[in-house]
């Protein structure tokens, strides 16, 4: 069984916080982290909208603070989970071809950014990512 995965979105304040927290909360076994393919928001806490759609479901998010995907972050971890075609793209732009076969989609259909839209989306975005992860098709 794997034992560090890696969530990468664009931001890393709302797709791939959400996904760390819901991994984090049913999979205690294995070592989850975020990362984003822009570093706009180091450092920064994730998205308000995301602490809250996780705190309605009981998960708290407040604690991770957003960095960029590391060159060295394929060695470290057994699976590079992205959220949508583009991010999959960048994503296999930053890192090491011999690394690209750890890169995965978290679905079949993307996960859409919710960032430009309103608080609807956030919830829309919980739910896709929660029934992807309890899927389990990827790790
Ligand atoms: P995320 O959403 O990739 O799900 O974290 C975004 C957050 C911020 C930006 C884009 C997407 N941005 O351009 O700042």
């Amino acid at each position: 069984m794997p034992k560090k995965i890696l969530f990468v979105c664009l931001g890393n304040i709302c797709r791939s916080p959400v996904a760390q927290g819901i991994a984090e909360s049913m999979y205690p076994e294995i070592e989850f982290d975020s990362a984003g393919t822009g570093s706009w928001h180091t450092g920064e806490q994730p998205d308000k909208r995301s602490i809250e759609v996780c705190k309605k479901h009981n998960i708290d998010i407040s604690h991770q603070r957003a960095r960029p995907l590391r060159f060295t972050d394929p060695k470290e971890f057994d699976f590079i989970i992205g959220m949508d075609l583009q991010n999959i793209a960048d994503i296999k732009k930053q890192i090491p071809e011999k690394y690209h076969y750890k890169v995965r989609m978290l679905d079949t259909s993307p996960i859409t950014d919710p960032y430009y839209g309103g608080k609807d989306g956030f919830e829309t975005m919980f739910q896709h990512i929660k029934k992807s992860i309890e899927k389990r098709e990827i790790f």
